[in-house]
């Protein structure tokens, strides 16, 4: 395994924004640049249309973690400091997700609806997950549960996606991220393969308010985003 390791300085923060609904197939997100010599017909040339597309992509990023001083909500957050361009790193917040119950999954909890319809809205996701007892944390879990019922009725069904984790051990998260990837077999996820992001020694990489410090972190971070953007496109 890869470990990410070492980074300065706080990346500037994004705003998350809000997610549009539908926005995947909204036509108003692609734009081709304008042809920089007059009425030569630049666009003329044998490429595929997709090679101007200067969509922006949204992807949807969710900590498996509640806790207020979370690495892993902070390694999010840094997430969205470092999108590449034409990418949006937006967040959901697991908080307010209650237990599954098949009884309720017909007619889902609000906090789950809105799970959902963000899954949906977005072009890809981002999971970044702690490491509990060498497994995926239950708050994790739960959620993709939810997410995946009613049966036939999956948002995660199709997606692409990318996982990363911090957690205190030296393989940040390497368990956890491997049991997290079988799951994707059943919900027939596209997970990115490489690089693999494995925050190792977390509480060291960042500062007392939760801002990356760690150069080598931040720089595996932009890679799986910058991968998982190329991986979003080349499936559509
Ligand atoms: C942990 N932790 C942990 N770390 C690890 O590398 N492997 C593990 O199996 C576990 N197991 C584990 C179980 C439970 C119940 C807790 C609470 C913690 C430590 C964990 O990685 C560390 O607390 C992280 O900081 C948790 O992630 P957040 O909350 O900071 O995002």
């Amino acid at each position: 395994m890869a470990h990410a390791a070492c980074r300065t300085g706080s990346p500037a923060e994004k705003p998350g924004g809000q997610a549009t609904p539908g926005a995947t197939r909204d036509p108003r997100r692609y734009s081709r640049p304008e042809s920089p010599v007059g009425a030569l017909n630049l666009w003329d040339d044998g490429l595929h249309p997709t090679e101007y597309m200067t969509e922006t992509l949204t992807f949807l990023g969710i900590a498996g973690s509640l806790r207020e001083g979370s690495l892993n909500r902070a390694a999010l957050r840094a997430a969205q400091g470092l999108a590449p361009e034409g990418v949006r790193v937006e967040i959901f917040d697991l908080g307010g997700i209650p237990l599954y119950n098949q009884d309720h999954e017909a007619e889902p909890p609000v906090r789950v609806a809105e799970l959902k319809a963000r899954v949906r809205a977005a072009d890809a996701i981002l999971l970044v997950t702690p490491e509990y007892n060498y497994s995926i944390p239950g708050v994790l879990k739960n959620a993709i549960d939810w997410g995946s019922r009613p049966y036939g009725d999956s948002c995660w069904q199709g997606k692409p996606v990318a996982v990363m984790g911090a957690s205190g051990g030296p393989l940040g998260t390497g368990r956890a991220q491997y049991h997290l990837r079988q799951c994707f077999v059943f919900l027939d996820m596209h997970p990115v393969n490489k690089p693999e992001v494995f925050i190792a020694g977390a509480s060291q990489k960042f500062d007392a308010a939760g801002n990356l410090t760690d150069e080598h972190t931040g720089k595996s971070i932009q890679n799986l985003l910058v991968a998982l953007a190329a991986w979003t496109r080349r499936l559509r």
